[in-house]
């Protein structure tokens, strides 16, 4: 009863893997005050001149930062850090995850 079990195996790997990811502001927050907050006075964010204006941009900075501090952040992580920061202070619309 070889092939039972392995199909058995299978199925719980597919069910361990994440799902197509859906940004995740909750997750994106905690990892936000854990790295970035300390750091950060929350006015950068409402900055008159703040650099951005776009959900692209959002990205880019989120990346930018992460890669600064080596924290070695996925696609994934940085989007739910963006999507949090979105949500919170920058309204950006288009952002196609939401
Ligand atoms: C060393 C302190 C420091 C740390 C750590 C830091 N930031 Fe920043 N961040 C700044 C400063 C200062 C600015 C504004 C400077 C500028 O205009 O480039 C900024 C700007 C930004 C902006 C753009 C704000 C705007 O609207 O113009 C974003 C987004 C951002 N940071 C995200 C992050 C994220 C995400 C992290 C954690 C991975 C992080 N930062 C960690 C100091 C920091």
């Amino acid at each position: 009863m070889k092939t039972p079990r392995l199909a058995a195996a299978a199925i719980i790997v597919v069910f361990l893997m994440p799902a197509a990811h859906a940004a995740n502001p909750m997750r994106g927050q905690l990892l936000y005050e854990n790295w970035c907050y300390h750091c950060h006075l929350t006015e950068i964010h409402f900055r008159v001149d703040s650099k951005v204006d776009s959900w692209g941009k959002l990205l880019q900075m989120v990346a930018v930062w992460q890669a600064e501090m080596n924290l070695g952040w996925k696609p994934e992580d940085v989007a739910d850090v963006a999507s949090y920061l979105n949500r919170r202070y920058y309204g950006l619309v288009g952002t196609g995850i939401e």
